[in-house]
């Protein structure tokens, strides 16, 4: 990690952890201490600072903002686990594992408030605007959401459907962050609209290599469950492109293994995994996923900003597509 994304760390987490989200009653309050003192990669809050970095040096007057997004990706994810029966997050138990969905219901709720409270506390001129843009970022991952579970029960996701879910679920809140930055250092609409499409096209690729990594990634360092997207029948673009490519014996096992309702979750994992390399899936994934990471990569150079600044932001979204987690 560099010097400067650690610098950006630092503000960010001093933030988080000294922010008063409240006190009593003390199970409404300690779960979300709990989920954001378990870390994370604190992906969007860096990505509003290194936007802001882009125009101008005082990146600390960000924190407030920066701390908000994060908040809210936080509740996202609290919310999250529930509707995907998760257990592990971030290498320990979910919140409605270790307390129960009520409390997680709960404290999720309280989150989303406290990310307005912490918008409306950053210096902008332009408040109004990022109130209303994280407004809609907000309800577009509500439909985001949706459509992926009801995609777990619907038998045929088309790409296209695919691609438009996890631009609500995920895509949009990166490219919010990214526009927040710019927002925050006054910058111009045509630029605010570019960090929005360069975030977007970042999300796209990092969701996809989030679908990848739910599948191959090392369970000692992933820190969620391997394997849960396959046990949800989670219409991922894993399970999109083998549904379209399987023939024959795969063809049917891989459509037996979706029809069950109770089943040994490893074998099904291990089985479904099996089909996704005979049929090439990484690979097609990993194709599609570059495009996009390429594709924001490169609109970098169109931003009318410092050259130093913007290389910054390419070699973050580097590290992004070689995440292990
Ligand atoms: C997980 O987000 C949810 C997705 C949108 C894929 P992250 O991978 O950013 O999770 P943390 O915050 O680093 O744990
Ligand atoms: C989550 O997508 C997107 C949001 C939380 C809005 P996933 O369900 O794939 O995220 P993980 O894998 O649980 O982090
Ligand atoms: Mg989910
Ligand atoms: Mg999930
Ligand atoms: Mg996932």
């Amino acid at each position: 990690m560099s010097e400067l994304i650690n610098k950006y760390l630092e503000i960010v987490d001093q933030e988080i952890s000294s922010y008063s989200y409240g006190v009593e009653p003390v199970e409404l309050y300690e779960p979300i201490k709990y989920i954001l003192d378990l870390g994370g990669k604190r992906l969007r809050p860096l990505l509003t600072m290194l936007s802001y970095a882009l125009y101008k040096d005082d990146v600390e007057k960000t924190s407030k903002a920066a701390a908000a997004v994060e908040v809210f990706h936080n509740f996202t994810l609290m919310h999250d686990d529930i509707m995907d029966n998760a257990p592990l997050r971030r290498g320990k138990k979910t919140v409605h594992e270790k307390w129960n969905s009520n409390i997680a219901i709960l404290s999720g709720d309280v989150m989303l408030v406290r990310a307005y409270d912490l918008l409306l506390e950053s210096e902008s001129k332009n408040i109004k605007k990022v109130i209303k843009k994280f407004n809609k970022c907000a309800a577009e991952v509500c439909e985001g959401q949706q459509f992926d579970m009801k995609f777990e029960s619907d038998e045929v996701v088309s790409e296209r459907e695919y691609l438009n879910m996890i631009r609500l679920k995920t895509a949009v809140l990166l490219g919010y962050s990214l526009e927040l930055g710019g927002l925050l250092a006054d910058t111009n609409d045509d630029q605010c609209d570019l960090l929005n499409a360069i975030g977007e096209n970042i999300g796209m690729g990092f969701q996809l290599k989030d679908d990848l990594l739910d599948v191959y990634a090392d369970q000692a360092k992933f820190g969620k469950q391997v394997g849960g997207d396959i046990i949800a029948n989670k219409k991922t673009f894993l399970l999109i492109k083998a549904l379209e490519l399987a023939k024959g014996e795969d063809k049917q096992k891989l459509a037996y293994w979706l029809s069950l309702t109770d089943f040994d979750p490893e074998k099904k994992v291990k089985e479904v995994t099996g089909i996704y390399d005979r049929l090439g899936i990484k690979t097609l994934t990993e194709n599609l996923m570059n495009d996009y990471f390429e594709k924001g990569i490169c609109q970098i150079n169109q931003l009318n900003a410092r050259e130093k600044n913007k290389t910054q932001l390419k070699d973050f979204f580097v590290q992004l597509i070689n995440r292990e987690k």
